[in-house]
């Protein structure tokens, strides 16, 4: 395994690999891999050749008052799990490597972002496009793989890969979850005791709703009702979102019919939390 820091190196690495016509796949991180993470890399180890795993702490997907700086790190660890995933390639540029001055160009992203996180965390998803277009840019990976813990991204990237021809294959990965239902994340450390044993209820809510849905309800409305009046109860943390849509478009719908999500956010004192589940009726 290499651990690569400038472009032009990964770039003189992977070209022949290419021309010997080895399929690489990507997946892209900010690092302090957890298990969420390593169920992308072993899904890209399973179906390439040559595995590229970047650790980027992406500036530009960060708000003014996100937590860029007290985004958790640990590279030796992240660096122990990759090796036990066979990851052929760690991509671990520096902030200047990438964006060495002001950029004269990035991407806005038109669709898919004014719902759920888009609308409280604006220019996020512009942020995640500009970097994502560089890297695969840099990487020109066959397959890239994304976790449906962040769903909207899934979205968001399925839409910038194909408005901009990009010629890779997007690859969903179903979420990780600890054993009591919570969505694996790098922020679940932040959260305090009581917090945590509450974020398990964040799940609860989507599985009370899928049984709803199960028994026949079709009304997002009444399901919205039966979850916000659940985590009510269950949590302190303040709901910031429960909404229903049609996937991956993430168009508003009257009726639960062929694709959807329910995605939610609860912002804990500690950290926020999203989760979602996505089901086809
Ligand atoms: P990061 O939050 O590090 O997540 C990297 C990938 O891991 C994403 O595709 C995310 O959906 C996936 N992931 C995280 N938790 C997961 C879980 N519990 N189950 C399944 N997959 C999970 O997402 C980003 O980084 C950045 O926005 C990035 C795409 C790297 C662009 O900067």
């Amino acid at each position: 395994m290499k651990i690569i820091t400038r472009i032009e190196d990964l770039q003189n690495e992977l070209a022949p690999l290419r021309n010997e016509g080895k399929q690489i796949g990507f997946v892209p991180t900010m690092g302090y891999l957890h298990e969420g993470h390593e169920k992308l890399l072993s899904e890209a180890r399973r179906n390439n050749d040559v595995i590229v795993l970047s650790i980027f702490v992406n500036p530009l997907q960060f708000g003014a008052n996100e937590d860029l700086d007290k985004y958790p790190r640990d590279m030796d660890r992240d660096e122990q799990v990759a090796k036990n995933h066979d990851v052929d390639f760690i991509f671990f540029p520096t902030v200047q490597e990438m964006y060495p001055e002001e950029p004269s160009v990035t991407v806005k992203v038109m669709k898919r972002t004014n719902v759920l996180c888009g609308t409280s965390r604006p220019g996020h998803f512009d942020g995640v496009a500009t970097v994502l277009t560089k890297l695969f840019n840099i990487v020109h990976p066959d397959r890239a793989y994304f976790g449906l813990k962040d769903a909207q991204q899934v979205a968001v990237v399925e839409g910038l890969v194909s408005d901009l021809n990009i010629p890779v294959e997007i690859v969903r990965v179903e979420i990780v979850r600890e054993e009591d239902g919570l969505a694996k994340s790098s922020r679940n450390v932040y959260l305090l005791e009581e917090e945590r044993q509450e974020a398990k209820e964040l799940n609860a809510s989507l599985q009370l709703a899928k049984t709803s849905i199960q028994d026949g309800e079709r009304n997002p409305e009444i399901i919205r009702k039966l979850m916000t009046e659940y985590l009510t109860k269950a949590t302190n943390g303040k709901i910031d979102y429960i909404e229903i849509y049609s996937y991956p478009s993430l168009e508003p719908i009257k009726e639960l019919q062929g694709q959807c999500i329910i995605a939610l956010a609860v912002a804990f004192k500690s950290a926020r939390l999203i989760d979602n589940i996505i089901f086809t009726i």
